[in-house]
């Protein structure tokens, strides 16, 4: 029961599709009997971009289908610790403790706040306090578990390094209380969409959803972008980088019908009907058991809510003891009865 401790997780934006599949959740599931498991949704991180009452009080169902997603996935609740980010109120205060052991230039010198602030469609002076702390924030939640492994995207990256830091520098002022953590990206590259921009993106509107069913798929497959310059399929066709194949390659787990079908491309001796048809059929075949188990747990009314409330608890006993030993180390401990 000593195993090591993994955190990872997601803010609350909506349903998880094929890129955050082989992005982490692949990872994650290939790790979750290895490892202690602490998945987050991090509401509070949502907050950085999005804080309306409205965006609020969205917030619960997308809470509930992020962890739904993951169950169907094949993320066992036995094994992982759901939880909540804002119901484990010890995030607040290792938040504060470790913004004094960052810089302001460390952090606004990351690519990540400017790619968030983009996408939030936010000018360099509209950027809050707290999206310049979002990767601080972040520190705390991977190191109130005192995690060793951190499975993200590529994305996250600089983040997980941020955290390193931090921690050297806690361990380094106050004594050692937190393990320096790893991050493990995935080997794969990103996932491109279905429309070949780089990144598959709800927001973009070019996702697979893994809650999709086989007819939706059958029509995200058919309008995906391939190879522009082949008008007729009678013209040899690239295979690098294009789209289709890149989902093939991971997704169809026929090697031979893979091979076959690029052979054929490059030749200018197969139609995009055909290799779009095949590649529904791989994707289709891969969700289907994800379908199955996400029809069982929802014929479990009031078990994803289960899941979470329990992780919640589990959570916070163990935030307890870090912001403890946290105290203890700083000398954070007068005036107190
Ligand atoms: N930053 C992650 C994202 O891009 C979400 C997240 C918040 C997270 N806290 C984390 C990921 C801790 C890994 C570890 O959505």
């Amino acid at each position: 029961m000593n195993k090591q401790r993994i955190l990872t997780g997601d803010r609350p934006t909506g349903k998880l599709h094929l890129g955050h599949y082989v992005g982490s959740i692949a990872n994650r599931l290939r790790l979750q009997d290895e490892y202690e498991c602490f998945f987050i949704i991090a509401d509070l991180h949502m907050l950085t971009t999005k804080q309306t009452k409205q965006d609020i009080a969205e917030a619960p169902q997308n809470i509930r289908d992020l962890v739904l997603d993951q169950l169907a996935a094949g993320i066992d609740p036995n094994k992982v610790t759901f939880y909540v980010q804002s119901a484990v109120k010890e995030i607040y205060q290792l938040n504060l403790i470790f913004e004094m052991l960052v810089t302001v230039p460390r952090l606004s010198r990351l690519p990540s706040i400017k790619e968030m602030a983009r996408a939030a469609r936010l000018e360099e002076e509209q950027i809050p306090f707290g999206l310049l702390g979002y990767p601080v924030l972040q520190a705390g939640d991977i190191l109130l578990p005192r995690a060793h492994l951190v499975p993200v995207g590529k994305d996250n990256e600089a983040h997980v390094e941020i955290t390193r830091e931090i921690a050297r520098r806690f361990n380094h002022l106050y004594g050692e209380v937190f393990p320096i953590p790893e991050v493990l990206v995935p080997d794969v590259g990103t996932l491109p969409g279905t429309d070949g921009q780089a990144k598959m993106s709800k927001s973009l509107n070019n996702a697979i959803f893994l809650s999709d069913d086989a007819a939706t798929v059958e029509q995200k497959v058919r309008s995906m972008y391939t190879d522009p310059n082949r008008i007729r399929a009678d013209i040899p066709g690239r295979v690098e980088g294009n789209p289709v194949f890149i989902y093939h390659d991971i997704f169809n787990p026929n090697k031979e019908e893979v091979e076959d079908l690029k052979t054929r491309y490059r030749q200018g001796r197969v139609g995009d009907v055909e290799v779009k048809r095949k590649l529904a059929a791989a994707i289709n075949a891969f969700l289907d058991p994800i379908r199955e188990r996400r029809r069982q747990y929802e014929s479990q009314p009031g078990f994803v809510e289960d899941v979470i409330l329990t992780g919640n608890r589990r959570m916070r006993a163990v935030a307890r003891e870090t912001i403890a030993m946290v105290e203890d180390a700083m000398g954070l401990t007068y005036f107190r009865d």
